[in-house]
């Protein structure tokens, strides 16, 4: 997710970012590369494909230039002085599409505190070049309608003000966690690279008719829906906003925060694009930003969605990926595999508790201290060498522990005896 310098050559990119901007609500009606040796201090581009531009916008009769990189103010501005048009970077496209969506009382303060930053840059002058209206909302959309007109002073107010805001919301958070309890009803949250499947599985499982869209973003705060009938009773399922590539960095605490409730999850179900081939990296990313949100702990299992897309090797099974995770290979179009996929969530979620005594030896202190940490142990008692503790916790939240490195993830599976 690092931002990517000259992505034009990248078909794939391009692709990528017309979707982004329909997600944004815009109609592409055309598209313009270039290959950039060093960006061009005025326009970012050489100065004859700005003219090309100019003139590809008049012929097509665009209202509104999407740039695919982060501009400049000052390149912004002389686009679209030279070109009589709006201009919106690939910041600012990606901050409209948050702030259309963001529901959360944390992901909206921190899109709007994002979208301050972008915009405090750009307000000084430069906006009665243009008509307002031209180019719709995109890019104005959320705190930048209101906030426009304000100077930086007003702007560098309302960002400590949000900054400090932020603060309370993670310090309340942070108690919250400690505090935390078991959910009455079961919550299963969906997570996963964008168009990986997460709304059609959602929409497949819950039979909901919810949004679901080639679009990116379709669901930036999670749609929840209630699911009955599973052997392990009702859950909750949630669908989060997916994963994008070559996120803006300045963009990632304002993504982050809007899979923070995945933190709460009692299961995370990680879909996979299964037809995609970068898919294996996708999930190494996907988990390392679980991991720094602290959500590495709640039980996971992998959608390999997509299996019709798949020739030969497409049947839906159950099986774990390097002796890790369960897996599921499923279809979210076809329904192939779902049944597996439902079995799977009963059997991860009914809520079997495992009691017993473990005789730690003394080489164990570090596996006992997380047992203490993650709240698991009800009694401890002294031995001749090492620990006895009496384990008392659901097995969901046991597994976790059994991908402990050094030798403690493997010992506790042992004694704790693992399922099939
Ligand atoms: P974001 O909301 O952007 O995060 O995407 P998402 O992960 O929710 O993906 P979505 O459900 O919107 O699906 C993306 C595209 O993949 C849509 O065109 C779906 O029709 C398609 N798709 C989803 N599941 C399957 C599947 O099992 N097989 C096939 N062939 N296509 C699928």
């Amino acid at each position: 997710m690092q931002p990517q310098w000259a992505g034009e050559s990248d078909p794939d990119a391009l692709v990528e970012f017309g979707e982004l901007a329909r997600s944004a609500g815009a109609t592409v009606v055309g598209a313009l590369t270039a290959r950039i040796e060093r960006p061009n201090p005025k326009y970012f581009i050489g100065t004859g494909k700005a003219d090309e531009l100019a003139t590809q916008k008049r012929s097509l009769e665009a209202d509104l230039i999407l740039v695919n990189h982060a501009l400049s103010p000052a390149q912004e501005r002389n686009l679209e002085r030279l070109t009589e048009c709006r201009v919106v970077d690939r910041t600012g496209l990606i901050l409209d599409i948050f702030a259309q969506r963001a529901r959360s009382h944390e992901g909206k303060l921190q899109v709007e505190l994002a979208q301050l930053r972008h915009l405090a840059t750009r307000l000084v002058r430069g906006w009665t070049h243009l008509e307002r209206q031209r180019g719709g909302a995109i890019g104005l959309r959320g705190p930048g309608e209101t906030q426009l007109e304000l100077d930086r002073r007003l702007i560098a107010g309302r960002v400590k003000q949000l900054s400090e805001r932020l603060r309370k919301v993670e310090t309340q958070r942070g108690q919250a966690r400690r505090a935390r309890t078991r959910n009455a009803v079961p919550v299963v949250s969906l997570v996963g690279y964008t168009n990986a499947g997460k709304s059609t599985l959602f929409n497949a499982l819950t039979g909901a008719g919810v949004y679901a869209a080639d679009q990116l973003f379709a669901t930036l705060d999670p749609t929840l829906r209630r699911i009955e009938g599973l052997s392990c009773g009702p859950l909750v399922l949630a669908d989060t906003v997916g994963f994008i590539r070559d996120l803006p960095h300045d963009l990632i605490a304002a993504f982050r925060s809007t899979l923070a409730e995945t933190r709460d999850a009692d299961l995370l179900l990680h879909v996979v694009d299964a037809a995609d081939p970068e898919r294996e990296r996708r999930i190494v990313e996907v988990q390392r930003v679980l991991a720094e949100i602290g959500a590495e702990d709640v039980p996971q299992i992998l959608v390999y969605n997509k299996i019709d897309k798949l020739d030969g090797a497409g049947a839906p099974r159950v099986d774990r990926r390097d002796g890790g995770e369960l897996r599921v290979w499923a279809s979210a179009v076809s329904g192939q595999g779902l049944d597996l996929l439902r079995d799977g969530i009963a059997q991860r979620l009914t809520r079997e508790r495992v009691r017993c005594w473990l005789h730690l030896p003394p080489a164990g202190g570090r596996l006992r201290a997380r047992l203490f940490a993650q709240g698991l142990v009800a009694n401890e008692r002294p031995a001749d060498s090492g620990w006895e503790l009496e384990i008392d916790a659901p097995r969901a939240l046991l597994e976790p522990l059994f991908g402990l490195p050094g030798g403690d993830g493997d010992w506790l599976r042992e004694q704790v005896g693992a399922e099939g």
